[in-house]
């Protein structure tokens, strides 16, 4: 009988943790301000800013694509680590809004970096994508299985939302992000996570048309089914009480209290529900991390672009302890506490 592993096999067992070793963004260039919505719909500066904190969104140009983005951020965030695409084992790339259906776009990523040496899978959890892809490379991490593994979030939402529709087009915007994970045996990287789901609100944030369910018809087209719809007020509300409530549970089970958080990086999706969770959590704005103004909601790479503007910013350094908290389509939700 093996048992109580902990106790006989710790002597020669190694501990691997993985540790942020790397990080980048990659942002398009075009920006699209409040103003200039608000020359085209029924909608105004002042009501977006008071109802969301978003000022400007950066949307993709022509031309311009999901796997580029990707790419980009996944060569900064390698280039930080110091590796080559040979020394990758795995690219995790979260996105609702790949190039295609099919293939993967994380293949696309793959041949673009030249990893041949490495899998690749993509996530799809919407908005709470990264934190699913961070905690999932953690494992393959621990399990001393692989070294370095690239975690991208990158969206094109602009391609998915229709612009007439003032409820959806004002919140979104493109972007992406990466880190790399690599293997130590030092003490750091990710202590806790939580990851969870509630598919009875899965109309909440859809596309009804597209998948295989509702294959894209003319007559769905003329409907205007491909867009994403959303039913804000159902999601605001089950973000404000769920953000709380999933950093409550990875610092619980760490041990940890809030006062022992350095930076808290929430999904950036509306500024009030950030300011809602900060304030249940009794996290002094200092400690938030809030950039939704000048990006708008990223979905999957809105945690990846906090994070790599954070540390860009001096707002994370070395040994920090860093709290991350997503939410999204499912509904979907994520938290996870990381010695930085
Ligand atoms: O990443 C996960 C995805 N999503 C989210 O996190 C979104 C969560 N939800 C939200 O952030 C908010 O619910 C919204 C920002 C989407 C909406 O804010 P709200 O305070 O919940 O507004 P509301 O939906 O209750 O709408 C209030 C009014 C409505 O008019 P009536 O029915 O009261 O006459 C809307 O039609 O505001 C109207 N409205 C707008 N007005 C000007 C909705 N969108 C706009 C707009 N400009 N862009």
């Amino acid at each position: 009988m093996i048992g109580k592993p902990d106790v006989q096999i710790t002597n020669y067992m190694i501990r691997y943790y993985g540790k942020l070793a790397g990080y980048g963004k990659a942002v398009p260039e075009k920006v699209i301000t409040n103003d200039e919505l608000a020359a085209r719909i029924d909608t105004s500066d002042e009501w977006i800013t008071e109802r969301t904190g978003i000022k400007e969104r950066h949307v993709v140009s022509e031309g311009e694509h999901c796997s580029d983005l990707a790419t980009n951020a996944a060569r900064k965030a390698m280039e930080k680590a110091g590796i080559t695409a040979d020394e990758l084992d795995l690219i995790i790339v979260a996105s609702s809004s790949p190039d295609y259906l099919m293939p993967p776009v994380s293949s696309q990523v793959q041949h673009n970096l030249g990893a041949k040496n490495a899998g690749a899978f993509v996530m799809v959890v919407g908005c709470t994508g990264f934190v699913y892809a961070l905690a999932t490379a953690d494992q393959f991490i621990r399990s001393g299985q692989y070294r370095n593994i690239v975690v991208v979030g990158v969206e094109v939402i602009s391609r998915n939302v229709d612009w007439d529709d003032r409820n959806t087009c004002v919140l979104f915007g493109d972007g992406a992000a990466a880190v790399v994970l690599q293997r130590t045996e030092s003490e750091t990287g990710m202590i806790s996570h939580h990851l969870g789901s509630d598919g009875s609100g899965f109309e909440h944030i859809i596309q009804v048309a597209g998948g295989t369910r509702n294959p894209v018809t003319h007559e769905s087209l003329d409907q205007g089914l491909q867009y994403l719809k959303m039913n804000g007020r159902e999601v605001f509300k089950f973000a404000s009480g769920m953000m709380g409530q999933a950093l409550k549970i990875v610092l619980d089970e760490a041990g940890y209290t809030p006062e022992d958080i350095d930076l808290f990086i929430p999904h950036q999706a509306n500024a009030r529900i950030i300011e809602f969770a900060a304030k249940q959590a009794g996290l002094p704005a200092e400690k938030v991390f809030v950039n939704v103004n000048k990006y708008g909601n990223t979905s999957a790479a809105s945690v990846p672009i906090a994070i790599t503007e954070a540390f860009e910013e001096g707002r994370l350094k070395e040994g920090d302890l860093l709290a991350l908290v997503a939410f999204g389509s499912g509904l979907t939700w994520g938290s996870c506490l990381v010695r930085v």
